[in-house]
């Protein structure tokens, strides 16, 4: 399987880098490790791990030059990656779970792992994974490759978009295959921010995996946007600025520098709880080399073959995708940048977007977040109008 995010044409400088109805209660979740083998044919990143912190800001420095085409300069080629990696995640079911529903696979972004999707505990109105199973559906959140508990394999040759693709890809087949011991009629595919950009890339390369998908904190053509979060977010090597958690990994293993770079990047103020802000930066998790320079790739997406259902929400104040302001338009067009999305998606059987107010890049930290997920789940359950499921949803 060749990668979508492969290097084809980088001729320039491109993104461098309600209420829902209960059905019973309460939430069943248990925690897995799915065992995935990836086949991947990836870009080949030539770059070495840096020796020092000097070195990782000089990087980023040239990541943030315009001109400095690190991508064109740094991918030589490809590689074929073949290995066998462990993927942590949680997997939520309504109790009495029933036979041939509908699963969310959930994929996060920058700066967390698995927590994102259930941050304050079951009963909070910013648990994402509890919204999905009060809407009857089942939910696999999972710590991307190189974060929380999955495996922490090459920061700069495997932890990267192409590969993460392959593994989200293997995480669908674990469940399609039954290996979890409960059979799903539906399988779609939810992700924040980066792990919106590793969905997308399934519905690429693996058009058939997911029947519909939702992509939150994502929108297009503001590569100035993108370069400034880059900037803002402070990229530390993780083994010196965590040795507690990190001490382990290589330098190709990066952190965000305080609790001021996320809160700059993630949210709106003040429409978010603190509290969960600074859980979110004490539970901090690390992103890599390999993923800021196959950021730079996402032009070459074109999920031509997709022929389900496309949502994208994304806040209305985000700072990465929209750089700070998601009503500005692309070029002379009346095409949001959120609405830009849909170029990826020309066989689509229906393209919907969702903009709250006062809400910046993580959707899950902020007030409006039981807004978003009223919108999430009956837009998911809106295709099962004519099916049963035996949950009717209520807006
Ligand atoms: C990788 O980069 C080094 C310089 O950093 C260069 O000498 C070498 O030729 C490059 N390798 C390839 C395959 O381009
Ligand atoms: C970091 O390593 C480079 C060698 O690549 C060296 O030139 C530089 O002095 C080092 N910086 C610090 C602060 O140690
Ligand atoms: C990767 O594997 C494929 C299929 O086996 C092969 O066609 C391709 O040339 C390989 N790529 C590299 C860079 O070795
Ligand atoms: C809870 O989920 C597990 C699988 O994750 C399942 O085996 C078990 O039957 C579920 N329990 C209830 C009460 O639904
Ligand atoms: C913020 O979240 C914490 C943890 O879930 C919760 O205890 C607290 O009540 C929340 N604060 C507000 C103002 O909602
Ligand atoms: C890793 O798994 C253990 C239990 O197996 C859990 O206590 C811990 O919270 C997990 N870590 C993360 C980052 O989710
Ligand atoms: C399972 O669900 C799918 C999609 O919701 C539906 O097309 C299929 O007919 C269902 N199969 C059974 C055996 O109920
Ligand atoms: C918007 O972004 C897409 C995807 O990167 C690209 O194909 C398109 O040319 C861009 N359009 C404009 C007007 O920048
Ligand atoms: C797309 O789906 C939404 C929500 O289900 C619906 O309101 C809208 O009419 C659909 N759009 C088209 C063009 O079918």
């Amino acid at each position: 399987m060749k990668s979508s995010f492969a290097f084809s044409s980088l001729s320039f400088f491109v993104l461098a880098l309600g209420s829902v109805a209960r059905v019973n209660g309460e939430l069943n979740c248990s925690s897995i490790f799915v065992p995935v083998q990836v086949q991947v044919e990836a870009p080949f990143i030539n770059l070495t791990v840096p020796v020092n912190q000097s070195e990782v800001t000089n990087l980023i420095q040239q990541f943030l030059t315009v001109t400095s085409n690190i991508a064109g300069k740094s991918i030589v080629g490809t590689q074929n990656i073949s290995a066998h990696y462990e993927i942590f995640g949680k997997l939520c079911t309504p109790h009495g779970v029933l036979p041939n529903g509908t699963l969310e696979i959930a994929t996060h972004g920058v700066g967390f792992s698995n927590f994102y999707w259930d941050l304050g505990g079951d009963d909070s109105p910013n648990n994402y994974a509890a919204s999905a199973v009060a809407a009857g559906h089942s939910i696999f959140y999972y710590d991307r490759l190189g974060t929380g508990n999955s495996s922490k394999p090459d920061g700069i040759q495997e932890v990267q978009l192409g590969v993460e693709v392959e593994v989200a890809h293997g995480v669908v087949e674990y469940f399609k295959n039954g290996n979890a011991g409960i059979s799903f009629g539906r399988i779609i595919g939810v992700g924040h921010s980066v792990g919106s950009l590793v969905t997308l890339g399934v519905t690429q390369t693996h058009p058939t995996d997911f029947e519909d998908v939702v992509l939150t904190g994502l929108a297009i053509n503001n590569t100035l946007a993108v370069l400034l979060s880059v900037s803002s977010i402070g990229s530390q090597i993780a083994a010196q600025e965590f040795p507690e958690r990190f001490g382990d990994l290589p330098n190709s293993y990066l952190a965000l520098e305080g609790l001021s770079n996320l809160q700059v990047i993630m949210v709106q103020f003040p429409f978010f709880n603190q509290s969960l802000i600074e859980f979110s930066f004490q539970n901090t998790a690390t992103f890599t080399i390999g993923e800021l320079v196959s950021l730079l790739l996402v032009e070459n997406v074109k999920a031509d073959k997709f022929t389900g259902r496309v949502l994208v929400l994304t806040g209305a104040s985000d700072l990465p995708f929209c750089g700070g302001d998601c009503s500005q338009t692309v070029g002379d067009t009346s095409v949001t940048l959120v609405e830009a999305v849909q170029i990826f998606y020309p066989a689509a059987s229906n393209f919907t977007t969702f903009v709250p107010a006062n809400t910046g890049h993580a959707i899950n930290l902020q007030d409006s977040a039981p807004e978003s997920y009223a919108f999430i789940e009956n837009w998911i359950g809106s295709a099962n109008d004519d099916t049963v499921i035996g949950v009717s949803l209520v807006v």
